[in-house]
This record gives C-alpha cells, sequence and structure tokens, in this order.
C-alpha cells in the first residue's frame, strides 16, 4: 500500500480540494477561450458537443485522474510509476506523467501571455479607456496591446512572477481563502455582464447563435476542438487534477467533488458566452473573431454601463486571479517532481520551473506580431502562429491523449478492487456506469473524434 498522505502537504477538507479544483478548472479557458472557439466553430453545435463531452468523457476521467492522484500520492510522474508497479503493469505508464509535464509547459507559456492581457485591461479599465467605446475603438485599443511585444513582455513576466512565488509557497496557503472569494464574485459579475447584455445586447441573437444548434457549421476539426477544449477547461489530461488528487484526504467522496467542480466550471463558461455574443452582435462584430473576442466585446459593455469604470477593473482583476489559481495548477506536477526526484528545495524547483515556463513565453508573445504567419486548422484561418500551434497541440491532442491513457488505466490496468476501494461509492449502478464510461465510452469516443477528423470514418 503506498503512503496515506503527500509529502507536499494535504487539503484541509474535502471542500478545500473542491476550490482548488474548481480554481484549477475555472480560468481563461471558460471566459477567454471558450467564447472565441465557440465563435469559430459556429456556436450551437459546438456548444452541445463541448457539453457531450465534458458529461460522458470530462466528467468520468476527471474521477479517473484523482482517484490515481490519490492512490499515488506524488507527482504524476511518481504516481504513475508507483501504481503501474503496485498493479504490476510495465513502467511505460509514467509516460503519462512526462507527456502531461510537457503540456503544462507548452500550456503554461501561452497562458501566461494571455493573463497579461487580462492584467494590461485591468490597468485600461481604471484608466477609463473603456468609456465610450465601440466596436472599431475597441479594435483599435487591443491591436495596439498585441502589436507591442515589450508591453506583452512586461506583463507576462508580472504573471509569472505571481504564478512563481505563490507555487514556492506550497499550493495550500492562501489557495483555499482566496478561491473561496473570488469563484463567488466572479459569478456575480458574470450575472451582472449577461444581465447588461440583457438590456443592451441583441441577447436573443446571442443565445439563439450559443444554443441552437447548426451542425453544417461545425466541421470534424471543429469536433475535436469542443472535445480538446473537455479536457482543457477542466484541467484534465496533463496531471494538474492528478497532481491535486494527491493531497486528497483519504475519506473524502471523489465522484461527488467531480459533479460539482464540473458543474461550476460548465456554468461560468456559459455565463460567459451568455454575456458576450449579446455585445458581439449588437456591435456588428465577428463571432469568429479569434482569439480577442472576449477583449474587444466586454470593455464595451463596461464602457457603455454605469459604474462600467468599477466592475471593469473588477472583472479583469478577477479574471488575473482566475487564471492564476489555474496557472499554479499547471507546473505544480514539474515542481512537485523536482522536489520529489531530484531533491531541490521547493523554492528552487519554482524559480526553475517559472523561467523555462516565462523563456517559453517569448515565443507566444512574438507570433501575435512579427513572428505571425497563418494556416488552417479545422477551416478556420488561424492567424497567430506559434501561438494557434501551440494551443492546437496541446488542448487538442496532448490532453485528449493524456485522458484517453488515464482511462485505459483506471479502466483496464487497475484492478477493480483498487478502483472500487478508492471510488468508495460501493459497487451499485453508479459504479457499474462509471466503469462503463471509463472502459468503453471516454476512450472510445477520443479515438472516434481523431479518425473522423483524419478522415477515416
Ligand atoms: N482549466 C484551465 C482553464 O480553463 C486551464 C488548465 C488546463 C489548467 C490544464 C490546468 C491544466 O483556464
Amino acid at each position: 500500500m503506498t503512503a496515506t498522505t503527500s509529502i507536499h502537504g494535504m487539503w484541509s477538507t474535502r471542500f478545500a480540494f473542491i476550490l482548488a479544483a474548481t480554481g484549477s478548472a475555472v480560468g481563461l479557458g471558460n471566459i477567454w477561450k471558450f467564447p472565441y472557439i465557440a465563435g469559430e466553430n459556429g456556436g450551437g453545435a459546438f456548444v452541445l458537443v463541448y457539453i457531450l463531452c465534458v458529461s460522458a468523457i470530462g466528467i468520468p476521467i476527471m474521477m479517473a485522474e484523482i482517484l490515481i492522484g490519490r492512490r499515488g500520492r506524488q507527482s504524476p510522474i511518481n504516481t504513475m510509476r508507483t501504481l503501474a508497479h503496485e498493479e504490476s503493469r510495465h513502467g511505460f505508464w509514467q509516460m503519462i506523467g512526462w507527456g502531461g509535464m510537457i503540456a503544462g509547459f507548452l500550456i503554461i507559456s501561452y497562458y501566461s501571455v494571455i493573463a497579461g492581457w487580462a492584467i494590461a485591461y485591468a490597468f485600461r479599465a481604471l484608466g477609463g479607456a473603456f468609456t465610450s467605446l465601440n466596436g472599431e475603438t475597441a479594435g483599435d485599443l487591443f491591436g495596439a496591446l498585441l502589436g507591442d511585444p515589450e508591453r506583452l513582455l512586461a506583463w507576462h513576466t508580472i504573471f509569472m512572477v505571481m504564478t512563481t512565488i505563490v507555487i514556492s509557497r506550497g499550493v495550500r496557503s492562501g489557495l483555499e481563502q482566496a478561491v473561496r472569494v473570488l469563484m463567488p464574485a466572479l459569478f456575480v459579475l458574470l450575472l451582472l455582464l449577461v444581465g447588461y447584455a440583457l438590456t443592451s445586447g441583441k441577447f436573443m441573437a446571442g443565445l439563439e447563435f450559443l444554443f441552437l444548434p447548426d451542425f453544417g457549421a461545425l466541421s470534424a476539426g471543429g469536433v475535436v476542438t469542443a472535445m480538446g477544449h473537455a479536457f482543457f477547461t477542466l484541467s484534465l489530461g496533463m496531471g494538474a487534477i492528478m497532481m491535486y488528487g494527491s493531497y486528497l484526504p483519504a475519506d473524502a467522496s471523489i465522484a461527488r467533488s467531480t459533479l460539482i467542480i464540473a458543474l461550476m466550471d460548465t456554468m461560468v463558461a456559459l455565463l460567459a458566452g451568455m454575456a458576450i455574443f449579446p455585445i458581439v452582435f449588437a456591435n456588428g462584430l465577428e463571432p469568429g473573431a479569434g482569439p480577442g473576442l472576449v477583449f474587444l466585446t466586454l470593455p464595451i459593455a463596461f464602457g457603455n454601463m454605469p459604474g462600467g469604470l468599477l466592475f471593469g477593473t473588477l472583472f479583469f482583476v478577477l479574471l488575473v486571479f482566475a487564471a492564476w489559481t489555474s496557472a499554479i495548477s499547471l507546473i505544480e506536477p514539474a515542481v512537485a517532481w523536482l522536489v520529489e526526484n531530484q531533491g531541490l528545495q521547493r523554492v528552487r524547483a519554482s524559480v526553475y520551473v517559472g523561467i523555462v515556463a516565462w523563456l517559453l513565453g517569448i515565443v507566444t508573445i512574438m507570433s501575435f506580431s512579427h513572428w505571425a504567419f497563418s494556416f488552417d486548422f479545422a477551416g478556420e484561418e488561424k492567424k497567430n502562429g506559434v501561438f494557434d500551434l501551440l494551443d492546437i497541440l496541446t488542448a487538442n491532442f496532448m490532453l485528449p491523449l493524456g485522458g484517453m491513457a488515464m482511462a485505459l488505466f483506471a479502466g483496464w490496468f487497475m484492478a477493480r478492487a483498487s478502483t472500487r476501494d478508492e471510488l468508495a461509492i460501493g459497487e451499485g449502478s453508479a459504479y457499474r456506469l462509471w466503469r462503463v464510461l471509463i472502459r468503453y465510452v471516454a476512450p472510445l469516443a477520443v479515438a472516434l473524434v481523431f479518425l473522423n477528423a483524419i478522415g477515416l470514418i
């Protein structure tokens, strides 16, 4: 039997775990990425596929990832090695940990740059730059930021320093309290924005775009993107949730926690979509405007609503915090591994990881100006070179493949008794349903989406 606690510390309660995992899940993925990829892929049908993927693939895989983490109690690499050994399986299963760690580095490298945009926008909001913005002036404001690599580098640096500081102190200190206050606040502000969209935007057009499926508008590549996003938004497939699971007390319910986390994550994304698309249509903007969508739309709302200065500043500050609590989880597996295997102190490990991520981020910064190039993916023109490539490689391929490998491991290569004891939901229909989903539905769905995309079926 493996350890009952982690050397890196433990969550104090199940609720603390839910807060931390929700902090990881809710981030730029929900508010920045979901609306813009939904916009690029035609709306309703994309949203439907995304929700299906969260329910049938994301939720069972999240349960698997947490249970694996809790059983292994170490960084994903060592957890996978330990469990593979315990279940008398081949050591190559630790590749899940390695692949996840690499994915984590690649994701944080661009995630931090986008979080930098949010910091920049918090200051712009405070400085009154949103006053009476319209579609065109909002575009100019955003374009000026993207075309200025030095500015982007400054914000990226600040965000990476913030992330490194928190992670060097251990994920527990501060995180629980921060998420407890920030999440509800973010929720309230999103509701306020939906309220604004309801009165001032083309609300029905926005709702129809988001919720009325038009399958003609969804390509096979769009299905891959929707599935990839289910992994990205739930922080699945790269070991972040496995890591957080390793700090989970033994008696906490994995199934119930997972349902709560997935529900909150989905609600935040849908609220963001409901706030943004009415503004898109009311201001003659393009739903497929790309990664700038949130930064082109919400400032218009803030610039034209009473109290917009306050709410706008608050919103972007909260977005930075949401990104912060996600960024931490992206590099926690690498930091924990350095502590476990290289005998580094946590602070030093954090600094090394932070520096590598910071350097990688420069590629993303340049891809919005000097190094920009275009290519086609899923019938969409992607204009931001390496940034788009990194995003597609990680979210659409690495995370689903990592998640599929975890599903196969938990479903086929762990003894039934192991997963049953860890989930502790008895042997009734709930456990049997999970087992069907994890053995058949989730891996097959991932495989079918890929086969479909490369034209084999
Ligand atoms: N889930 C986070 C978001 O939606 C991003 C993330 C992905 C975090 C993978 C950790 C691991 O913003």
